[in-house]
């Protein structure tokens, strides 16, 4: 007899059944049933729906059962934006912007995202596991089971791929599914600041070095830029993602987060996988990504604590067509939440995205940058059976009730990772 398991008690069940990606209106079709039901057989969806019809295909198959309480069931959220290995927090440059030091001056100073290189070459790799892991039960404790991690911290040789190892090493190690992506193109490293080609010279380690060793050996599906002044030009992401399609890896981009440089039209015609931040796209930018297939991630945890006026127009961006999926951006310097439901409570009174607009873009329109829509996002037969379980009465209390977590249970293929039930 395969292993079945019945849930029931689903006061909503959010299922997210259709079509993917969701544009325009579609974002708003959740698919919500009031008393749902699922039925999960070997780890996969079976059924989803109406309690009476599930229960019907239930009957034949002696399935287990759990009763979860009168609760809110959707897919498991998918966090596809994060800078997962780090060392340390930045805690005390938060206190310096609070005082009116910006992001950028304190970079220019040495700090920002090299006092986080310079705090991972130093860590041991046990320590940054521990850490690591830590994050993911923390992730999975707020409904998260997939989560896409970037590497940038390195920015060498070994210390990129010994943070692609760990990931990896993470991946067999603990239940949340982890999508790997090579960013070593985050800012041009110490070594290479201070000579006239410097930025140039590094592209050339990542083009003719790196992106083949991560190839090799299978370590990351995803090639990461970020394109913004001080960091990396149009010019070179381009080179950049022409040799990382080579060697079968998407691009994906930072793009115009602290100013417009162009990196959004890039996205297009290298057709990423999905293009990130967006707070200064114009409408050109966004008509251009309304006919495209890339994704739009919204990172509105960014602009949250960095204590910016400016979000995306994510509005403009779902109102146009353009693929909109929301991500927490987890990093210990510009965003560090790894929470999604916080980052939704941000998404709709900051940027007025809908409770169910937000929901669907951390769902299935994140599982498709993830190129994982046919397998995670919405519970339709055949998918994986991850769930997320919010003790609230209806889906748009996740997002209102912000700032407390009210995931009660979490489950990536149909095994319970969280249950404080
Ligand atoms: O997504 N923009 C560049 N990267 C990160 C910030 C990383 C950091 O400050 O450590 C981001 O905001
Ligand atoms: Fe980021």
């Amino acid at each position: 007899m395969p292993d079945t398991l019945l849930l029931t008690g689903c006061k909503q069940l959010v299922t997210m059944a259709g079509f993917a990606p969701r544009r325009g209106r579609n974002l708003s079709e959740i698919g919500a049933v009031n008393d749902g039901a699922v039925l999960v057989q070997e780890g996969r969806i079976h059924a989803a729906g109406p309690r009476a019809r599930v229960e019907k295909l239930a009957a034949a198959r002696r399935a287990r059962k759990m009763d979860l309480g009168g609760r809110v069931v959707t897919p498991g959220l998918v966090d596809a934006h994060t800078h997962l290995v780090f060392a340390a927090s930045r805690a005390a440059e938060y206190e310096q912007r609070i005082a009116g030091a910006g992001y950028e001056q304190i970079a220019k100073a040495g700090g920002g995202i090299l006092s986080s290189v310079r705090a991972l070459r130093a860590a041991s790799e046990g320590q940054l596991l521990a850490a690591a892991r830590a994050n993911l039960s923390r992730m999975a404790a707020h409904g998260t089971t997939t989560v896409e991690a970037k590497t940038g911290y390195g920015l060498e040789f070994d210390h990129e791929l010994r943070t692609l190892r760990l990931l990896k090493m993470l991946a067999g190690a603990q239940p949340v599914e982890i999508v790997p992506t090579l960013l070593a193109a985050h800012v041009v490293p110490p070594e290479y600041r201070g000579r006239p080609d410097g930025a140039d010279e590094f592209v050339d380690l990542i083009v003719r070095l790196l992106l083949p060793a991560a190839a090799l050996e299978r370590l990351a599906e995803f090639c990461d830029v970020f394109v913004e002044r001080g960091a990396f030009s149009v010019a070179q992401a381009r080179r950049i993602f022409a040799a990382a399609r080579a060697l079968g890896l998407a691009p994906r981009l930072h793009a115009e987060q602290l100013r417009r440089t162009g990196g959004a039209r890039l996205a297009v015609e290298v057709e990423a996988a999905s293009v990130d931040h967006l707070d200064f796209v114009n409408a050109a930018d966004m008509r251009a990504l309304a006919r495209s297939e890339v994704a739009c991630i919204l990172l509105p945890g960014c602009s949250f604590h960095l204590g910016l006026a400016r979000y995306a127009p994510a509005r403009k961006l779902v109102d146009s067509g353009a693929i909109v999926a929301l991500a927490t951006d987890f990093n210990p310097g510009s965003s560090p939440t790894l929470s999604l439901p916080m980052a939704m409570s941000i998404a709709c009174t900051q940027m007025r995205m809908t409770p169910a607009e937000a929901l669907a873009a951390c769902t299935i329109n994140a599982a498709y940058s993830l190129r994982r829509h046919h397998r995670i996002g919405s519970l339709e037969p055949g998918k994986d059976a991850d769930l997320a379980v919010f003790d609230v009465s209806e889906f748009r209390e996740i997002p209102y009730y912000f700032g407390v977590n009210h995931c009660a249970m979490t489950f990536k293929r149909g095994r319970a990772i969280h249950d404080q039930s």
